[in-house]
C-alpha cells in the first residue's frame, strides 16, 4: 500500500516538474492535408493525406509522424498531381482520346470494331493510384441463335441475326398456352434472356357436372377445341345451350346449362267442357282429366299430361253431340234396348217379322258420329 502511494505522488510531482514537449506545427503540405487530431506533444502522431488527384511521390496512402523529443521525427512528405499512364489497348477494339500522359479524373471511352460488344465498363478514368479504374473492357462477338419455339411464331422484334439486345417478341399458336415470357433479350453471353418460352397445348379439366343429366363424352382431360355435350333425364330439360367446348384459356365455354323440370302452361280449355285441376303451372307428369257438360260425350282421351317437350299430350278432347236417328227398319221389331233419345252407345236390337229374313246384325250401337254400328239390317 505505501509502495503504491510513493509511487503515484511521485508521478504526479514528475509531471509537474517536467511538461511533455510539444512539436507545434509539422509546416505546410502543398495540395495535403495534415490531422492533428492526436494533438502535438511528445509521442503524439500526426497524419497525412494528398488531396484528391495527388499522390505522394513513390509510395501510397496516408503517412504518420510522430513528435519525438528533437521535433516532429522525418520529413514531410510532398504531395504530386497524380498522372496515369496510357490503359492498356484491347483486342479487336480501340480507345480515345490517345495520349501520352493522362492526368487525375481524364477519362478514355473504348469502343469495339463494328460488329463486336463491348463487355465491360465503356469509360475508364484515370483515377488516385495513377491507373485507370475499372478494368478496361473486352470486345466480344455477340449472336444468339435463332429462337425455335415450338407451336409457337415471332409476332415482332429483331430479325437474324440477332445481336446484342436484340428483342423478339412470340406468340403460341391458337390451342396453346404459353409458358415463360414472350419477350426475350439477346443477352451479352449470346443467350435469350430471361430464356425461351414453351407453348404447352391447352387442356382443360372436366366441365361441371349437372344435376339430373349427364354429359359425354367423359374424360379426365380435354384438350383445346373437344366438344362436351349435355343431356337431360327424362321430365327435365336444359336450362342453355347442350354443349361447351374446351377454350384457350383453358375453360369450358359457354357456361355449362343446368337441368331444370319441365314445366307446361295449363292445357287449352275446349268447347263446352272443362278439366281439372286446374292450377297455373305443371310439372312434368302432371294429369289434367277433361270433361264435357251434361249430354255431351267426350271424344278423345279423356286425360292428358305434361310431357317433356313442355305441353300437354295427346291432343284435348271435344265435347259432341251424339244422337243417332230413330231406326226404323221395314218389316222388322224393336225387341230391345235403349230408349230415345239415343246417346252415345245407346243399343237397339231388332228382329225381322216372320216370312223376312235378317241380313245384317241384329244389334246395333250408336257411335259417336251418331250412326248406328255396325249398320242397320235390312229384312228380306
Ligand atoms: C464479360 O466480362 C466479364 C467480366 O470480365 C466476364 O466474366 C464474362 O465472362 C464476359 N462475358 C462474355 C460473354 O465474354
Amino acid at each position: 500500500m505505501g509502495i503504491i502511494y510513493f509511487l503515484l505522488l511521485s508521478c504526479l510531482g514528475l509531471a509537474i516538474a517536467a511538461p511533455r514537449r510539444n512539436c507545434g506545427s509539422a509546416g505546410e503540405v502543398e495540395n495535403g492535408h495534415i490531422d492533428y487530431s492526436e494533438g502535438t506533444e511528445f509521442g503524439d502522431k500526426i497524419v497525412i493525406t494528398c488531396n484528391p488527384g495527388y499522390q505522394f511521390i513513390g509510395k501510397q496512402g496516408p503517412r504518420g509522424m510522430v513528435c519525438g523529443d528533437q521535433g516532429w521525427m522525418g520529413k514531410l512528405p510532398s504531395c504530386k498531381a497524380v498522372t496515369c499512364d496510357p490503359p492498356p489497348m484491347i483486342v479487336d477494339g480501340t480507345f480515345s482520346p490517345i495520349k501520352e500522359t493522362y492526368s487525375y479524373g481524364d477519362i478514355v471511352q473504348y469502343s469495339c470494331q463494328s460488329g463486336l460488344t463491348l463487355n465491360g465498363s465503356k469509360s475508364v478514368s484515370c483515377s488516385d493510384d495513377g491507373t485507370f479504374q475499372p478494368a478496361p473492357p473486352t470486345c466480344i462477338m455477340v449472336q444468339c441463335k435463332d429462337p425455335d419455339v415450338k407451336n409457337g411464331e415471332w409476332v415482332q422484334g429483331s430479325r437474324p441475326p440477332f445481336g446484342y439486345k436484340a428483342t423478339v417478341t412470340f406468340k403460341c399458336r391458337s390451342g396453346f398456352i404459353m409458358n415463360g415470357e414472350s419477350t426475350q433479350t439477346c443477352e451479352i453471353n449470346s443467350e435469350w434472356s430471361p430464356g425461351l418460352p414453351t407453348c404447352e397445348m391447352v387442356t382443360c379439366e372436366p366441365p361441371p357436372t349437372v344435376a339430373g343429366g349427364t354429359l359425354s363424352p367423359s374424360k379426365d382431360k380435354y384438350v383445346y377445341g373437344e366438344v362436351v355435350q349435355y343431356s337431360c333425364e327424362k321430365g327435365f330439360t336444359l336450362s342453355a345451350l347442350k354443349s361447351v367446348s374446351c377454350s384457350e384459356d383453358g375453360t369450358f365455354k359457354p357456361a355449362p346449362p343446368t337441368c331444370i323440370t319441365v314445366t307446361c302452361e295449363p292445357p287449352p280449355m275446349i268447347v263446352d267442357g272443362t278439366f281439372s285441376p286446374i292450377k297455373d303451372t305443371y310439372t312434368y307428369g302432371d294429369a289434367v282429366l277433361y270433361s264435357c257438360q251434361n249430354g255431351l260425350t267426350l271424344n278423345g282421351s279423356k286425360s292428358v299430361s305434361c310431357s317433356d317437350d313442355g305441353t300437354f299430350q295427346p291432343a284435348p278432347p271435344t265435347c259432341i253431340m251424339v244422337q243417332c236417328a230413330h231406326p226404323g227398319i221395314e218389316n222388322a221389331d224393336w225387341v230391345q234396348g235403349s230408349r230415345p233419345p239415343f246417346g252415345h252407345r245407346a243399343t237397339a236390337t231388332f228382329k225381322c217379322r216372320s216370312g223376312f229374313i235378317m241380313k245384317g246384325e241384329s244389334t246395333q250401337i250408336c257411335e259417336m258420329d251418331s250412326q248406328w254400328s255396325p249398320g242397320l239390317p235390312i229384312c228380306e
